[in-house]
């Protein structure tokens, strides 16, 4: 019994800390934007999935120059909100 308490009272202090402040965060939160705009190129088949790029490109500078290389090169539209895309993934 005491066993049993003590092993839920480490799991949550584990999930707590785990909890606080992670960047790898962002590949599970919800990114209504990405899903709006992106998603559907990017599902892994046609593009890279977001957690290729978000494991690629560690800032949203990094992100938004791969973005303009690719803008630039004619593979993908130029008219998306790129930036907000940028904020909501690299918040
Ligand atoms: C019309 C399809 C299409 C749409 C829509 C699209 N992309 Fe892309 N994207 C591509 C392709 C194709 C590439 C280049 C191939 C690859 O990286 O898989 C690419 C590459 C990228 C890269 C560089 C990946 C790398 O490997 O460095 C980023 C970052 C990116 N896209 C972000 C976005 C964001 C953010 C959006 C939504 C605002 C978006 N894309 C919408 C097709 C698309």
């Amino acid at each position: 019994m005491r066993k049993k308490l003590l092993l839920g009272a480490v799991v949550l202090a584990v999930g707590v800390i785990a909890g606080c402040g992670q960047k790898q965060e962002t590949t599970t939160k919800a990114t209504p934007l990405w899903d709006r705009n992106c998603a559907h190129c990017h599902n892994g088949n046609m593009a890279v999935t977001k957690d290729t790029i978000l494991a690629k490109h560690k800032d949203k500078e990094q992100f938004l120059n791969a973005v303009k290389e690719f803008v630039s090169a004619g593979r993908m539209p130029p008219n998306l909100p790129y930036g907000q895309v940028a904020d909501e993934l690299y918040k």
